[in-house]
């Protein structure tokens, strides 16, 4: 084998162009292939920036030629040569127009053939990807993607600087704390029997540097939930986290609204209008039975319970009797694109939301209708329908009565969502960021027969809601505020509460007794004690983010190591099992261990 003695590398691969004619250059890489045809021999070589022919023929001298015809794909090779002119020009890669005939090649390490080719749309199996992610990383589609990433976090980086933030790290050890996700808790050998908490996000700790007076905070920071996997959900992630003093929610909204428009220009060359739109939450819901609306495409929901009150179909009539609401979509323009069948199905669709049934009302073409509900109808309520939903021919409207106005809502929002998807409205390159405001305080937890923080527990209410903490507590609006991008909640933030009064209210409200609110976030209680300046921030999700601008489905693919469905990770295969003396050292003892899969 050859070594690096004396070799200087001059130039990446991919950067090479016509303008380099007649260059001595010098490249390292992967080969991507080797073609051997008889006396001429051609290598594609491969390094973060892209591919370039290495070409040696009758004219190469004999040791090196023997050494090119030895190469097999994925051999690490160093490669000395002059550029030139490409008889076969190719537009298939950027360096098509020149290749190098070389003159000094080193083989520097060999390959075992790879369990899956190394090229841009990978078709192999995921889990073997994962399984060998460090081959996986090879494909330029995932190096241009980690380069992504890269340029993300450095426009995070320079962005805040310029605005002020000092970047601060906080600690990876720290407290469990109710609220939130699960943590993932770390055994302590030095105190037996207790355990630190891997954090879920900075809060506390940024606040706190609120308190020590740094005015502005920034991190990239490791984020720890343990929680159920989804496509845009990982048990470890990056927030890019922010916190600043003596700001109202205009003033965090504006900084963002910077970023933001900062990292679409440089990173897709993509104008973004600002001041971006506002939508209170229940707007949000309203219209789109999400609280993070997509609205690259329209089927607003309307809501025609006051039509449907009085009507002989007994389903909407007694459902607005006792309180709850009659909630519709008009699918317009596609009426055709939905047979009977279809609708059938997508009846079971929002089921799986909750919502009782789907009931149906179809404009055809021609001005002929058919419906699930109409025959029930007189021709006034279908012609008040018909108007409120904006219905032309060939229009679609879905109906949902439901007891509960969030599930009819949230079903006809997911249903508008799965629509726009079949009919191909959503489209990845149409980037509609929006923020949602005046998210209510609490939601009631089924589980916990309580209400509990919507965001978290420092959040503050909105001034003119404070009396409704002792009056009405589900009334009370948090100044709280996400970044919505087509349907996906980028990041969150809230002014945070500084008043230790108002705080002690609030644990009050979500059930804490003075107790457990001094052991829980003594600490932090105790802090504010000393002078704490109003303040709040925000965190964006970083690999959303990425996600987004690289027009991908799942976070999993813009993280160089991510974890699979069950959170196990398959290249270095854990969580695993570990010594008797390493579970001694820190006094725990295991009663109960994961089953081996059956082979
Ligand atoms: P929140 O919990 O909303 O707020 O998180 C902020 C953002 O982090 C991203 N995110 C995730 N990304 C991947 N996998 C996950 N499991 C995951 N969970 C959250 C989302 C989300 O919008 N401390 C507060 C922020 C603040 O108030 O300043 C917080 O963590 O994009
Ligand atoms: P049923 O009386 O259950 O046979 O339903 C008659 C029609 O009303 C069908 O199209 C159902 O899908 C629809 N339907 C039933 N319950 C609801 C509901 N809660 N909201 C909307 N449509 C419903």
């Amino acid at each position: 084998m050859d070594n690096l003695k004396n070799f200087r590398r001059t130039n990446y691969c991919g950067d090479l162009r016509l303008g380099d004619t007649g260059k001595t250059v010098s490249l390292c890489g992967w080969v991507q292939r080797q073609r051997d045809l008889g006396g001429l021999i051609f290598v594609d070589l491969r390094d973060r920036t892209g591919l370039v022919q290495l070409s040696f023929d009758d004219g190469t001298d004999q040791a090196v030629f023997e050494k090119a015809s030895s190469l097999r794909s994925e051999y690490v090779i160093a490669a000395t040569g002059t550029v030139r002119e490409r008889e076969s020009k190719t537009d298939k890669i950027a360096t098509g127009a020149i290749e190098v005939y070389v003159t000094e090649l080193r083989l520097l390490a060999k390959a075992e053939t790879p369990p899956f080719e190394i090229v841009e749309h990978s078709k192999a199996n995921d889990m073997l990807r994962l399984k060998y992610r460090y081959l996986d990383l090879r494909r330029p589609d995932m190096q241009k993607m980690i380069a992504t990433r890269h340029k993300v976090t450095k426009i995070a980086r320079d962005y805040f600087d310029e605005q002020g933030f000092y970047e601060i790290e906080t600690p990876m050890l720290t407290k469990s704390t109710p609220e939130g996700a699960r943590d993932y808790l770390v055994p302590s050998r030095v105190h037996p029997g207790k355990f630190y908490a891997l954090p879920q996000s900075p809060q506390q700790y940024k606040q706190l540097l609120m308190l020590s007076g740094f005015d502005r905070y920034m991190q990239i920071a490791r984020c720890f939930r343990d929680e159920d996997l989804r496509a845009d959900r990982q048990p470890e992630f990056t927030q890019i986290d922010l916190e600043m003093s003596f700001v109202e929610q205009d003033d965090v909204i504006a900084v963002n609204e910077g970023f933001l428009q900062r990292v679409f220009k440089e990173v897709l060359d993509v104008d973004i209008q600002l001041p971006l739109p506002r939508m209170t939450w229940q707007d949000a819901m309203d219209k789109y039975g999400s609280d993070k609306p997509d609205v690259r495409f329209g089927f607003e929901i309307k809501d025609i319970s006051d039509i449907a009150k009085d009507c002989s179909f007994k389903v909407f009539k007694d459902t607005v009797e006792n309180g709850g609401t009659v909630r519709l979509i008009n699918v317009n323009g596609y009426a055709d694109k939905f047979p009977r069948k279809e609708i059938d199905k997508l009846g079971e669709f929002v089921k799986t939301y909750r919502a009782k049934g789907l009931a149906w009302m179809k404009l055809a073409a021609d001005g002929s209708m058919t419906s699930s509900f109409a025959k029930f109808l007189s021709e006034d309520e279908i012609a008040a329908i018909k108007e409120r939903a904006g219905a032309k021919e060939n229009d679609l409207l879905f109906v949902v009565a439901d007891a509960n106005w969030q599930t009819a809502a949230v079903a006809l929002g997911a249903l508008r969502c799965e629509l726009a998807k079949r009919l191909g409205l959503a489209k990845k390159d149409d980037f509609k960021l929006l923020w949602v405001t005046e998210f209510p305080q609490f939601e009631y937890s089924e589980e916990e027969n309580r209400l509990v923080a919507m965001h978290h527990p420092f959040t503050a209410p909105m001034d003119e809601d404070i009396p409704l903490l002792d009056t009405d507590p589900a009334k009370v609006r948090a100044k709280a505020y996400d970044i919505i991008l087509n349907g996906c909640e980028l990041g969150g933030g809230s002014i945070r509460i500084h008043d230790p009064e108002l705080q002690t209210k609030m644990f009050e409200a979500l059930g804490f007794t003075e107790e457990k609110a001094k052991e829980q976030f003594g600490h932090l209680i105790t802090a504010f004690s000393y002078g704490a300046p109003p303040h709040g921030g925000l965190a964006y999700g970083l690999d959303r983010l990425c996600m987004l601008l690289a027009g991908l489905d799942s976070i999993r693919d813009v993280i160089a190591f991510p974890k699979v469905q069950n959170a196990s990770d398959l290249m270095m295969n854990c969580p695993d099992v570990v010594d008797d003396k390493q579970l001694d050292d820190l006094s725990i003892a295991v009663t109960r261990v994961e089953e081996e899969p059956q082979a």
